[in-house]
């Protein structure tokens, strides 16, 4: 009689004695859905990876006569059937078909697996994996699905200016990630002057965005100091490490100018960024033998034209300095001789010319030697070379002093 019950309830033999079989039925079928079971799990998947959902229906003898499988998710929280099979019509989608989702399983081992490849965020949520029994009807498991979703990591330069105060030097940005990323500076000795803060944006998603800067006064001694940052991720098994030269952006300072060969002039600054050099004529055309590259000037050929005031400027986005040239070419009568005011800017040599400059102030000798030298270069026919300092602090009013040098057969 148990076998007659169990196996096929609805036989003749089910009629009998009706309290005695309502008992020994139910009873009967109370022990048959203990002893099944629908097996499922907790699935964790990266987005973009591939999720096995399993479920196995076992220790039962009924008929299976369908499963089907619905879910609840962030893309679409309601709860819907997506997809059934059966034995006459096999795997098939309902409400819509979604390729990703692929029948692993089988029928006939009561195995209900589904793989779903490309996972995204809006696939997270509850799977729920059914059997349905013949007679005792729907038998269930929850399969929860969670998506993980690595950090974007970058850094973000907070540009800032040379100054005593404190300021956000950089920031390191791990977006949207989930589980919230953690993020974290190696300095070095830099540790002591500056400081992190890090804070964190929730999305609506579910996803974290984990944002921590370094704070401290952009001083000329922390720049270019190499920081790391490090990102770590459950959805990464490795940590991603950002490396970032700590910059301090400042005008340019002061400006000087070098001749860097015969007739070339290099203009030189410090900046950051790097400055753009301008060169430009003081009240005057252009001339055409004059070249201007960069920081470079450069005169092709040496004509009493070129005579007259020149500027450099250098600037950056933080601001702008320049510096004067005074360029005298005395020509003679038709030989190729030239003399040539340039100007050094040079730290070094604009103290010698001052300490020069006053020794002959101080001994009277200043006046009488500019007569001298203005006379002596209208008479020279070879010409000399003569230098015409000034400082670059003082652009608008070159102080010239003319100083004797090495007689120029240029
Ligand atoms: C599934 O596992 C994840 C991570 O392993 C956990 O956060 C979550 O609470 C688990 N869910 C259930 C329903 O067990
Ligand atoms: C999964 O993504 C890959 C690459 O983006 C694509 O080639 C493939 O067709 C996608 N598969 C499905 C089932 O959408
Ligand atoms: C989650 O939301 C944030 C903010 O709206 C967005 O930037 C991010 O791309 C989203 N992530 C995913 C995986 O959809």
């Amino acid at each position: 009689m148990d076998g007659c019950f169990f196996v096929q309830p609805w036989t003749p033999c089910f009629s009998r004695s009706n309290t005695i079989l309502l008992l020994a039925f139910t009873l009967i079928l109370s022990t048959v859905i203990e002893a099944l079971q629908v097996i499922g799990g907790n699935v964790t998947v990266v987005q973009g990876g591939t999720a096995i959902l399993s479920c196995k229906l076992i220790d039962t003898t009924e008929t299976l006569s369908q499963i089907s499988w619905q879910k609840i998710t962030r893309g679409n929280p309601v709860n819907v059937n997506f997809f059934v099979v059966s034995e006459v019509d096999g795997p098939q989608f309902v409400n819509g078909a979604d390729d990703r989702f692929k029948f692993i399983g089988s029928f006939e081992e009561h195995l209900a697996s589904l793989q779903l490849s490309n996972v995204t965020l809006r696939d997270e949520g509850t799977y729920m994996c059914i059997f349905t029994l013949f007679p005792s009807g729907n038998h269930k498991t929850d399969i929860p699905l969670n998506v993980l979703v690595p950090p974007v990591s970058s850094l973000e330069d907070n540009h800032p200016t040379l100054g005593n105060e404190e300021v956000s030097l950089v920031t390191c940005i791990a977006a949207g990630s989930k589980p919230p990323a953690e993020v974290r500076w190696l300095m070095d000795t830099l540790a002591e002057t500056v400081r992190e803060t890090t804070s964190f944006t929730h999305h609506a998603n579910g996803t974290t965005t984990t944002t921590s800067s370094l704070f401290g006064v952009a001083s000329k001694e922390i720049k270019d100091h190499l920081v790391q940052c490090v990102v770590t991720s459950k959805a990464t098994s490795k940590e991603e490490i950002l490396y970032f030269n700590i910059q301090v952006y400042f005008p340019p300072t002061e400006v000087r100018i070098s001749d860097s060969s015969e007739g070339s002039f290099e203009c030189v600054t410090e900046a950051n960024p790097k400055a753009d050099f301008t060169w430009t004529r003081v009240g005057q055309a252009w001339p055409q033998s004059a070249v201007r590259d960069g920081a470079t000037l450069r005169f092709q050929k040496m004509t009493s034209d070129l005579n007259g005031l020149y500027q450099c400027e250098a600037s950056n986005p933080y601001g702008k300095k320049h510096s004067p040239l005074y360029v005298h070419v005395a020509s003679d009568a038709g030989i190729a001789c030239w003399i040539l005011f340039g100007l050094l800017l040079i730290a070094v040599v604009a103290v010698v010319v001052a300490s020069v400059v006053w020794y002959f102030y101080k001994s009277g000798r200043f006046t009488r030697l500019i007569g001298n030298s203005l006379s002596r270069t209208r008479e020279d026919t070879r010409g000399e070379r003569t230098m015409v300092p000034t400082t670059s602090n003082s652009p608008e009013g070159p102080l010239r002093v003319e100083e004797e040098a090495a007689e120029g057969s240029l």
